[in-house]
């Protein structure tokens, strides 16, 4: 593959002071991988739950209003999201869209896709809270993916985005927070009820570890080789888990930030046994916790004035439907939050935690 020439990464190794300024300028290169194809949860949904039938949607205001267009696209964030911003480091569009969205068709996802499902877990339970789509059918319709891209493409030219592609796979949260956690199970589900199963939260992600080895493994036999698989935020540091923490005074939940650790724990020594062993897998470990942890603790080394609650609505417990137009309390400026929902960062964030990801790892190994 011919070199980039660009200095993004240059320009990106200067940015830890300045970086908001840098990042307005676009990266120009010839494409390194030829496709992004995402796989996960609502922290890299672009849109697939907007068509279908759950309560967890956000394709309508305030989300999105500093997308392009101001559209709300049923990304969980005010503007884009981290695999947005990769795919342009990486010379190509400067957002994903999602496969259910009606807007695109498969001329479109031959150089980014996205099956991500807000709301899901390694576990189906946890799929089933929601109802959203469970990590099965995001495997489903991207064997789907493939066969309209044989079709327009022909086999050859489809087998090497397939396998040249770089693969975002990013989930977790909401197995602990929707569904191990979770202290009001929705009827008919079984939310809750892991807990009762897996009495010790280090059996529970042990159970996690194996659903996620087995995802790694369908993914690598579909054909994908470049992967770079995501490790899960100080998720007890989110708005809602803050306004819920009534007997900690509303700090972070430090159990659930210690269940984080050690589940990315787990998760990085997966990374580097799947790498011994799948053929020809080049699979990174991009674990955000460290960098996310650091914005929470010092929000004003990176420009923002406010952690503990949310840009939209009152910001401590909306997201979804409760956070919409009729809310007169909703922040003016999203990028001097760290949070967009309670439970979703904001773009400036997600651009912060991506171009830190992109810089120290996605660039340099698969460029
Ligand atoms: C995709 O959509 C574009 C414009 O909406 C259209 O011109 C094109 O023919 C479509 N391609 C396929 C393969 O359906
Ligand atoms: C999740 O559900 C799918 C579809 O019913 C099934 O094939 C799969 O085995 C289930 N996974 C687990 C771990 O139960």
């Amino acid at each position: 593959m011919a070199p980039c020439t660009c200095s993004s990464s240059l320009l990106l190794m200067a940015a830890a002071a300045i970086s908001q300024l840098l990042l307005l300028i676009p990266t120009r290169c010839s494409a390194k991988v030829p496709a992004v194809i995402v796989f996960g949860d609502s922290s890299v949904d672009a849109g697939n739950n907007n068509v279908i039938s759950t309560v967890l949607k956000s394709n309508f205001e305030p989300y999105g209003r500093d997308f392009f267009d101001a559209r709300p696209t049923g990304r969980f964030s005010n503007g884009r999201i981290p695999p947005d911003f990769i795919s342009e480091a990486f010379g190509l569009r400067p957002f994903v869209p999602a496969y259910l969205d009606p807007m695109y068709n498969i001329s479109d996802f031959a150089i980014g896709v996205c099956f991500a499902s807000a709301g899901t877990g390694y576990d189906n339970e946890t799929s089933n809270v929601l109802n959203v789509i469970p990590m099965w059918k995001e495997l489903e319709y991207y064997t789907e993916y493939q066969q309209k891209l044989r079709s327009y493409l022909g086999g050859k030219k489809a087998y090497k985005i397939i396998s040249e592609a770089l693969y975002i796979v990013s989930l977790g949260t909401n197995d602990f927070l929707e569904n191990y956690y979770s202290s009001f199970p929705i009827p008919g589900t079984n939310g809750g009820g892991r807990r009762a199963q897996f009495p010790v939260v280090g059996q529970f992600e042990d159970f996690l570890m194996l659903l996620a080895e087995g995802f790694i493994r369908e993914l690598h036999r579909l054909g994908a080789r470049k992967i770079s698989f995501t490790g899960i935020p100080p998720m007890g540091c989110l708005p809602l888990e803050r306004t819920t923490n009534f007997m900690g005074q509303h700090e972070c939940m430090e159990e659930y930030n210690a269940v984080a650790k050690d589940f990315n724990g787990k998760l990085g020594a997966m990374v580097d046994r799947m790498n011994r062993e799948l053929p020809r897998l080049r699979m990174v470990f991009s674990n955000p916790y460290d960098k996310f942890y650091e914005i929470i603790n010092k929000p004003s080394a990176f420009g923002f004035d406010v952690v503990s609650v949310a840009c939209c609505a009152t910001g401590l417990y909306e997201m979804s439907y409760l956070c919409n137009r009729q809310s007169p309390f909703t922040c003016t400026d999203a990028s001097k939050y760290v949070f967009w929902d309670s439970f979703h960062p904001t773009e400036k964030t997600s651009q912060i935690l991506a171009e830190y990801l992109i810089k120290s790892l996605l660039l340099p190994t698969f460029s």
